[in-house]
């Protein structure tokens, strides 16, 4: 059998410093553990843009299409905020997501117990949080027609549609549940049905797939404002959080932040499996391109590395290979490793982007 495949698009900004340590990991992979990948690279966003003209070219969605799953870094910067619209660099990421139709995107929100001092909430809201939101990713406001900007009345319109099919819902609502089942068990549906009808549909489908197939869940549900509210108040009665792809976006940034860092997260965005039984995946950080450090050495290279062992746990089925990932990057966060975005300015000197990387492989070969 030939070995799994990886695509790996480092993209733009802090995307290929981050990435590069990523690569050591997977190498260390390779030579301690005898897990070979057959990794290629290639473009996305500003630095396909660049060479091609194009945020992502067919080829490159051609080769997505055919691996077993694809490391994004990041998109994006200053330097292509004048492109038109359709070229922008996240249009690229965007039409990632919406034709390997990664509807599921999976964006877990863990305090590392030696970060808990590091949020911005009291150390006893958030030492030992641990949420998954599970975002809905290929329709929505993100995708729904009608679209654009149009003339009416001698003025300018913005316009943008919240649609969501039932299947659409349903197809998300069970990737939650089953999430749930091997986690705490509990599930809170957001959305706003108090004004808007895609969220009424929402609420009646999730209860519905709930009622039917996943009656052993607790399902609660909530309106994504008060969600968001009890998110910092006390974010630790959520297990699994099911929203929409615009509410998704805005609730896992601020369930982010509750960690002390989004330097610190990882996500996995999955679809419908594969001839080989493995989802369609996509793994990347919720950080941005964060074009202000790039460049630099300062980026936390930790929200990327853990996106690849969510990739260990999802497509490649190495649970225990993520677990050991996992648990070196928390030892050297016990030991007091930080980059400068875990550090206040009074407390000590940060570690490079490299640096991490070295650490966490050092804490790797400790675990043998
Ligand atoms: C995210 C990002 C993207 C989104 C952007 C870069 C298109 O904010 O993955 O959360 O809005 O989905
Ligand atoms: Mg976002």
């Amino acid at each position: 059998m030939s070995n799994p495949s990886i695509l790996i698009l480092a993209g733009d900004g802090i995307g290929p410093e981050v990435m590069d340590e990523v690569k050591k990991i997977i190498t260390w992979f390779g030579a301690k553990r005898d897990l070979a990948f057959d990794v290629s690279e290639d473009l996305v966003g500003g630095a396909a843009y660049d060479a091609h003209g194009t945020p992502l070219t067919d080829a490159t969605m051609d080769k997505a299409q055919n691996v077993d799953a694809v490391l994004l870094g990041a998109v994006g910067g200053p330097k292509y905020d004048v492109l038109d619209f359709s070229v922008k660099p996240e249009r690229g990421l965007l039409r990632l997501r919406k034709e390997m139709d990664l509807f599921a995107n999976l964006r877990p929100a863990q305090c590392f117990d030696a970060l808990a001092d590091f949020s911005s909430l009291k150390k006893d809201v958030v030492a030992g949080l641990d949420i998954m939101i599970v975002r809905e990713l290929t329709s929505g406001i993100y995708f729904g027609e009608p679209r654009g900007i149009i003339v009416e009345n001698n003025e300018r319109v913005g316009i943008n549609t919240q649609r969501y099919t039932e299947s659409e819902i349903e197809r998300v609502a069970r990737s939650a549940f089953e999430l749930a089942k091997r986690r705490g068990n509990k599930v809170c549906s957001m959305e706003k049905a108090n004004v808007m009808e895609s969220g009424i549909l929402w609420r009646e489908v999730v209860q519905k797939i709930h009622d039917e197939e996943y009656p052993e869940v607790e399902l609660s549900h909530m309106y994504a404002d008060a969600g968001a509210m009890q998110l910092c108040r006390w974010p630790k009665q959520f297990d699994v959080i099911v929203t929409d792809n615009l509410f998704g976006d805005l609730l896992s940034d601020a369930a982010a932040m509750l960690t002390g860092s989004l330097g610190m997260l990882p996500s996995a965005s999955l679809g419908a499996p594969m001839a080989n039984g493995r989802p369609k995946a996509m793994y990347e950080p919720v950080h941005g391109s964060a074009p202000d450090i790039a460049g630099e050495g300062k980026a936390n290279p930790i929200a990327c590395i853990l996106s690849f062992s969510m990739a260990l746990r999802y497509s490649f089925d190495l649970g225990a290979e993520a677990d050991r990932l996992e648990a070196a990057v928390e030892k050297v966060l016990a030991d007091g490793v930080r980059t400068a975005d875990l550090l206040g300015p009074e407390d000590g000197t940060p570690v490079s982007t490299s640096e991490m990387g070295d650490k966490i492989i050092a804490a790797l070969d400790a675990s043998l």
